[in-house]
């Protein structure tokens, strides 16, 4: 028998049968911040579910979602953007299973992750920690490391379903998307998913799709997850995220996630009562949470052994492969392990590994990038330091910027580490540039001016500016690598390792430069996906818009040929198949991987399309004059779009191009192939998606776009920042901090100050009552509300009914 869920179906059904109207609604919320209920007459439960995704972080004490209190010591491998970068489905399904280990050995049933959110504009806060602007290559990843992890006996929970791609008012925002974009961009990540991996669990997301909360979409969930891709697992909710209880049964939303004392359990069972939520709809959400109580609590086991060290080695192993060398004029990298080198930059001494909020892991183990580069120099080479900046603050500091420079025209070579610091990556919270600090970017310049044999090393979870890179030999990209980082550095910048990344994000020269900037982060309640299918690559080479890096870039230190393209027509009648078969050739003198992309292109199709899309990519490893075959399938999915008016994915009729490249840019092959699907293709008007649609367009002819929610009267959905506007609001927004302030676990820097501040500011009414753990009742929710509208005579009346 298997482990998952879909195994305890007739058990599950028993065992629903044998239950209370009030006894099911109950198991439809959380027992706490992280537990499921239990059904002890049954010796089920409890169950812990926790973050996720890159890493554990298992709260034994206090608990919150942000990632401030206390999780116990686990292995932190590199965020999703790094991993995205290595291309390697083998490695995502084994970092998968170690996190199945650690989740078993701790007693925790379901992994909080992956996130595959696409990152629709570079300074969305949570780039970090989602794999990439390319639904292709975000669901073969995300599908890998699922397969792994549940290979385990543990429960992924992929999240955030769907189109949850900024932290600006991410509870209440309402995101507009039309079918198709939503269909080609921002869902077939999870589809692959769902289809190849079967996650036990999704998380829908915080804010509204197209009018309607993710929490209460019969669309998205029953419709689109359920019944389009036949997903058998559970939804739950984003932490406090459930906007209707009843609608939320409703449309599939199962779990409730964090418990609150039962409040919206009790609506679930007067609704059914009370003839407004049928006893059926509730019965199926009930049956699916008890199929994974069930396989969860026969696979629990605290017991298991864990081989921490053999992770660490697993977590460096990820690291190397995910760090993408940029730029190596003239060679410069490999270094020789000799001579007089300066290590400089505050990420030598602390590490910028991983960002902030409910990913952040307790790392059990954390290397540095100086102790690395020392042990593995010394005593043949000669290693000096200098901080260059805070690593903390990088606030303004010529004192330490002209150590920094003393110590380059001392030494023979440079490794510059510089990067992002930790208050630009952040959950809640997204940026409002790609500029590095000021002192970083100084730092680089004066450094390359005395020292042109410097190596600079960046620490960022997702795209940056550079504007010193024309100054600067070398550039390499470690992204956020996790606890192991420091110790990938030596071995890439020595040449044991050559690098292999290749950046699944595009590196714009500005981000105005994205199609998507002019409709990001949207009006205070409402985004407007205006630019549709032009998100990353797609719209920067449908519209030959220069960028700093491509899609698919990385270099090497080794060289690559690829040669002989045959591409070979199959499948069944009106089914196109394509398999598309090369030689690669390693003709460099090092051992080295190259990660093969396959982009289609429609030459005509009545609908507008983006002249690349990413339909294959195959990771090869090759020794010095190597040759392998690489053979990639293209199913019929790989040449269609969704058509709206159908409601299906349509594949014209016609001649479509392959592209083969190193990156999106570099296409080194191509050939074509002339399909008959009996689906005629005609050229459309205009013939590029445009750039920002008007409304008549968004919408389809004689559509209305949905009109963005008033501010007042106040109402549940009303933020906390909006209330501000009073007095009472504000009196109600200093009690919540005050409140809060013990979710912070002591902390009082800046940095939790400024994410508290964030999360509470876009937190709206309702969730007063959600996450208080009961201490807010709804009776008080309608008072305030009353009270903060004026209306204090009914405010009073409220005061006296039950
Ligand atoms: C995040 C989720 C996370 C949950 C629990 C939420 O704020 O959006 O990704 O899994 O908290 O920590």
């Amino acid at each position: 028998m298997g482990i998952g869920p879909k195994n305890y179906e007739n058990k599950a059904s028993d065992i629903l049968h044998s239950l209370s109207v009030e006894e099911k609604a109950a198991l439809c919320s959380g027992e706490d911040f992280w537990s499921l209920k239990s059904l002890d007459r049954h010796g089920i439960g409890p169950l812990m579910v926790t973050d996720g995704p890159h890493g554990l972080r298992k709260q034994k004490g206090a608990a919150d979602h942000m990632g401030f209190n206390h999780s116990v010591p686990a292995t932190c491998f590199p965020t999703a953007s790094a991993l995205a970068a290595t291309w390697n489905t083998d490695l995502m399904s084994e970092i998968g299973r170690a996190l199945g280990a650690e989740c078993r050995h701790e007693g925790v049933s379901v992994l909080l992750g992956p996130g595959i959110n696409i990152k629709r504009h570079p300074t969305c806060g949570r780039n970090f920690e989602y794999f990439s602007e390319d639904p292709y290559v975000s669901g073969k990843l995300a599908a890998a490391l699922v397969e792994g992890l549940q290979s385990e006996g543990v429960g992924a929970c992929v999240k955030h379903f769907a189109a949850n791609n900024q932290e600006t008012q991410r509870m209440v925002i309402d995101t507009l998307v039309d079918e198709r974009t939503l269909r080609e961009i921002y869902c077939p990540a999870f589809e692959t998913v769902v289809k190849e991996a079967q996650p036990w669990s999704v998380m829908c997301a915080y804010n509204r799709l197209n009018g309607t909360f993710c929490s209460d979409s019969d669309y998205l969930l029953n419709k689109v997850l359920r019944q389009d891709w036949g997903f058998e697992g559970l939804v739950m909710t984003d932490w406090g995220g459930q906007n209707d209880r009843v609608e939320g049964v409703k449309a599939g939303m199962d779990l409730e996630m964090p418990g609150n004392k039962g409040v919206n359990d009790a609506r679930i069972a007067w609704a059914v009562r009370s003839g407004q939520l049928s006893e059926a709809d509730l019965d199926k959400t009930v049956l699916r949470i008890l199929k994974l109580m069930l396989a969860a609590t026969d696979r629990k086991d605290g017991t298991a052994h864990v081989d921490m060290q053999a992770h660490h080695d697993l977590a460096r192993r990820a690291a190397e492969e995910s760090a993408v060398l940029l730029k190596n004029d003239g060679g410069l990298l490999p270094l020789k392990a000799i001579g007089k080198i300066a290590v400089i930059g505050g990420f030598a001494e602390t590490p910028r590994f991983q960002g902030a909020g409910s990913s952040q892991v307790n790392p059990w183990k954390l290397d540095t990038p100086l102790d690395a580069l020392r042990t593995y120099l010394e005593p043949n080479a000669e290693v000096s330091f200098a901080r260059g900046f805070d690593a903390d603050t990088a606030e303004d500091d010529p004192t330490l910027i002209a150590a920094a420079v003393e110590a380059a025209q001392n030494a023979d070579k440079v490794v510059l580490l510089a990067g992002l610091t930790a208050r630009f990556e952040a959950e809640g919270v997204d940026r409002d540039t790609l500029a590095l600090p000021a002192q970083v970017n100084r730092l680089v310049e004066a450094v390359t001016k005395v020292n042109p044999n410097t190596v600079v090393i960046l620490s960022n979870g997702s795209a940056i500016e550079m504007p010193w890179i024309n100054e600067v030999q070398a550039v390499m990209t470690l992204q956020l690598a996790g606890q192991a980082g420091a110790n990938a550095l030596p071995r890439i910048l020595f040449g044991d390792v050559s690098p292999s990344g290749k950046l699944a994000e595009t590196y714009p020269m500005a981000m105005e430069d994205c199609a998507s900037d002019a409709h990001f982060p949207g009006e205070p309640r409402r985004v407007i996906y205006r630019e549709g299918l032009n998100i990353g690559y797609r719209y920067f080479v449908t519209y030959d818009v220069p960028v700093q890096f491509p899609f698919g870039h990385g270099l090497s230190y080794t060289r690559f040929q690829y040669s002989d393209l045959k591409l070979h027509i199959g499948g069944a009648a009106g089914e196109a198949k394509v398999v598309a078969e090369l030689t690669v050739t390693n003709t460099g003198n090092r051992a080295g991987a190259e990660i093969v992309q396959f982009y289609v292109r429609d030459q005509v199709c009545s609908q507008p399309r983006p002249k690349r899309e990413l339909k294959g990519f195959h990771k090869v490893m090759l020794e010095p004059g190597e040759s392998k075959t690489v053979r990639m399938d293209l199913p019929s999915r790989a040449f269609s779009f969704y058509d709206v008016a159908r409601a299906d994915w349509v594949t014209e009729d016609g001649d479509f191009d392959i592209l083969v490249g190193a990156s999106v840019t570099d296409i080194r092959l191509s050939g074509k192939v002339t399909l008959k699907t009996g689906n005629p293709a005609r050229r459309p008007t205009p013939e590029r998606p445009a750039i920002s649609m008007s409304d008549a367009q968004f919408t389809g002819q004689g559509g209305v776009l949905i009109p963005q929610d008033k501010t007042r009267p106040f109402t549940p959905l009303s933020t906390l920042h909006e209330l501000q506007e009073t007095r009472l609001g504000r009196l109600l927004f200093r009690k919540v901090v005050k409140d809060a302030n013990k979710m912070l676990g002591g902390h009082t820097d800046e940095e939790a100050i400024r994410l508290r501040d964030a999360l509470l500011s876009s937190l709206p009414m309702r969730n007063l009552v959600t996450m208080s753990n009961g201490a807010f009742s709804p009776k008080m929710l309608d008072m305030v509300l009353l009270m903060l509208n004026g209306r204090y005579g009914a405010a009073f009346k409220r005061g006296f009914k039950g």
